[in-house]
């Protein structure tokens, strides 16, 4: 018998305990160790069911995501996979009951789906999220699944791979009873309760199937959403066809046509970049010279100074995570601007049906707005977010260092400043870091997190662990102008420009990347942002830039002619009042005019270039950020242009789809 799997006996029930630490991941050993314990229990006389259970924070993660990449490469055989275990659970003359806590994911439902019952505490989690991973369920989830809950709910379980949480799955037939209290002693006594009935196998009930009028609705409806929600996704097409199996096919069959339909996923392309995703987030996570037991502060109380649109976003991003949160800002109506953004924005959700009234309110009540550093002793941490300049935020961080306590973190929103520089206006820089949100800040899931020269390993260790708290994913940078995104997202726009004014429409640049992927293309994201901010930015340090390098024109010109963007209503694009881009001549004239200007030629310029050029403009900034040791790894600057900018996950992010990892 395995390490990896314990059999113990219990009033008459074999347990089998999986001991895989630490989501019980069914890595090689665990399945034949399941399937060596079942068969142990099926041979002694003294034992009348079986109780399947997880040691540890969840029931099984599903398959072991390393593996996927060896049978890729070729180090190892894929065999039959999960099968054979899922023919001994199903086979078993005693019944097996799957006892869920934690979660039951992906190969860890298809697990349990085999048993002849299912167990779970109310706070454990069901789902097949393989979708995620750019593959399919591979071991008979898209066949059992819609046996037991039916087509409809089936299609969204693997279409989307959303997790359910168990009272849902116990109403739609999953699971056959929530556990209270302890959950080896409650499924020990269900099985004593269902010992010594006959047991109906999941492959044998066809009772939800639906019929073909019934379901073709469903299987079109699943596609529009996936054209419509899933754009560039092939996995969830590939997840819909195989329900669409179960429906059409006898098991068997169906069960041939899913692992015809995994064996494609798994070794395409998306797929990799996918499962190259899910490392990431986890390596960033990884600090070399910040070792996982650094000590952490904890964050009970926080205070953000600045309520403009960045500081109300972040005070709300607290609140969501129940921490209580000051929001000071220098005046009492930006104060009530500030707040009354907060308001309508939560009311919005809760109109959305996001979260209830009760839960606004709550949110609400742990934003104290004010005018003063009143109780900002108490902050665990101090978030700035005021205007973009260098003295503004020297005076505020000067203020802040006379009245924070001595272990409350120092943080800075800024975009663009240098993070020694601002913690130089206090009296202790080891306390000073870059906490930069992306806008808006209660929405997006990234944070660069700015480690200044003097910052110490323990605000480092803080912020990082702040982060998963506040749902971010916390991705650590160097210092310096732009840090990693907005660095590289310079030259990128800048290209953009460049192939304008070479001879592309603006439309072709801004559709080859939304082609590619991208949720905007590069001059649309710019009348968004607004294209002020950077002009305004460029005048302040013209001063600065190499007079030797080629200089775009065309955003110039545009704010020159009061085309800031989507404020103006015109930028490179003009829009209508529900913000539509439409073409806009004026800006064709003013290219020619440009183009003129700079004694430019157009040329006929298409889709390839421009990708080519774009992506080449980002990969090769972030070669140099690498090389300068701003961004700790490749990955580090996928997941940021992953969480932080539109890039698609199905690509790996730049760095991975230029082949650099
Ligand atoms: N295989 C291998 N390693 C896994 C894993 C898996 N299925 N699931 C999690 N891990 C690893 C993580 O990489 C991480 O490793 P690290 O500590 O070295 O970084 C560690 O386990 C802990 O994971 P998290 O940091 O994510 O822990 P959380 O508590 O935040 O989340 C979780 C736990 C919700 C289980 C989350 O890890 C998760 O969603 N895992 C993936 C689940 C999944 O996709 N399952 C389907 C796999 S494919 C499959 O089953 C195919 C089948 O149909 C044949
Ligand atoms: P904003 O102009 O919307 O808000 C700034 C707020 O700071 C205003 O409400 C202003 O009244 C307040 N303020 C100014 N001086 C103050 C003082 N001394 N004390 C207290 N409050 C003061 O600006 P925004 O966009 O929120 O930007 C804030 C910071 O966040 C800047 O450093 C910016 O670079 C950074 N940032 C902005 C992003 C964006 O997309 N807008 C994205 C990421 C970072």
């Amino acid at each position: 018998m395995s390490e990896l799997v314990r059999y113990a006996l219990r009033d008459g029930v074999a347990v089998v305990t999986i001991d895989n630490p630490p989501v019980n991941a069914l890595s090689p050993g665990v399945p034949e160790g399941i399937a060596a314990c079942v068969r142990q229990a099926g041979a002694d006389d003294a034992v009348t069911a079986v109780v399947l259970i997880g040691a540890g924070r969840s029931f099984i993660a599903g398959a072991d995501i390393n593996e996927f990449g060896k049978i890729t490469s070729g180090e190892k055989q894929r065999g039959e996979g999960l099968h054979p275990l899922l023919a001994v659970l199903e086979d078993s003359a005693k019944p097996v009951i799957a006892a869920i806590h934690g979660q039951a994911f992906g190969g860890g439902l298809e697990v349990a789906m085999a048993c002849a019952y299912r167990v779970a505490v109310a706070s454990a989690q069901v789902g097949q999220p393989e979708v995620r991973l750019g593959i399919i369920p591979g071991a008979g989830g898209t066949q059992r699944l819609p046996r037991l809950v039916g087509v409809e709910m089936a299609l969204r379980m693997c279409q989307f791979g959303d997790p359910v949480k168990v009272p849902v799955a116990c109403e739609a037939g999953l699971i056959d009873r929530v556990i209270d209290g302890d959950l080896l002693e409650g499924a020990v006594a269900f099985a004593r309760e269902v010992a010594c009935q006959p047991v109906r196998r999941v492959r044998d009930r066809d009772g939800k199937l639906g019929t073909a009028e019934q379901n073709a609705p469903l299987f079109q409806a699943a596609r529009e959403a996936a054209a419509k929600r899933q754009r560039g996704l092939e996995a969830p097409l590939a997840a819909i066809a195989a329900v669409e199996a179960a429906t059409r096919l006898p098991f068997a069959e169906g069960l041939r046509e899913e692992a015809r339909l995994f064996e494609e996923r798994l070794f395409s392309k998306q797929s990799k970049a996918l499962i190259h995703v899910f490392f990431g987030e986890r390596t960033v996570a990884k600090i070399p010279d910040v070792p996982k037991d650094t000590p952490v502060l904890s964050v009970k109380q926080a205070a953000v100074i600045g309520a403009g649109t960045m500081g109300a976003g972040i005070a709300m991003t607290y609140a969501n995570a129940g921490i209580a949160v000051r929001l000071k800002d220098a005046t009492a109506e930006a104060l009530d601007r500030g707040m009354a953004s907060i308001r309508a924005n939560y009311a919005a959700s809760v109109a959305k049906g996001r979260f209830s009234q009760q839960a606004m309110d709550e949110r609400l009540a742990r934003i104290s707005p004010q005018v003063s550093y009143e109780g900002f002793e108490e902050a665990d941490i101090i978030i700035e977010a005021v205007f973009e300049g260098m003295a503004l935020k020297k005076q505020v961080f000067a203020e802040i260092d006379a009245v924070a306590k001595a272990d409350c973190v120092l943080a800075t929103n800024t975009s663009t400043l240098s993070i020694d520089e601002i913690a130089a206006a206090t009296g202790r820089p080891e306390m000073v870091i870059g906490h930069h949100f992306f806008s808006p800040a209660n929405v997006m899931r990234l944070l660069e997190i700015v480690r200044g020269k003097a910052t110490s390993k323990t605000v480092i260790a803080t912020s990082m662990a702040l982060a998963r708290t506040l749902g971010k994913i916390g991705v650590l940078v160097g210092n310096c102008r732009g840090f990693v995104g907005n660095r590289m997202f310079h030259p990128y726009r800048r290209e953009a420009q460049f192939l304008v004014e070479e001879g592309a429409r603006v439309a072709d640049v801004d559709g080859a990347m939304t082609e590619f992927g991208l949720a905007m293309g590069p001059l649309a994201v710019g009348d968004l942002a607004g294209l002020d901010v950077g002009w305004r930015i460029r005048k302040e340090y013209r001063h600065l830039e190499d007079p030797r390098a080629r200089k775009p024109r065309m955003e110039d010109a545009l704010c020159e002619r009061g085309r800031y963007g989507q404020k103006t209503r015109t930028g490179w694009y003009k829009y209508d009042e529900q913000r539509r881009a439409s073409v806009d001549p004026d800006v064709e004239a003013l290219i020619a005019e440009v183009r003129a200007e700079l004694g430019i030629t157009p040329r006929e310029i298409g889709a390839e270039e421009i990708r080519e050029r774009l992506l080449a403009a980002l990969v090769n900034e972030g070669k140099r950020i690498l090389e300068e040791g701003i961004a700790l790894r490749p990955v580090d600057i996928d997941i940021i242009y992953i969480n932080g900018y539109g890039f698609p996950a199905w690509r790996g992010g730049p760095m991975f789809h230029a082949g650099i990892v």
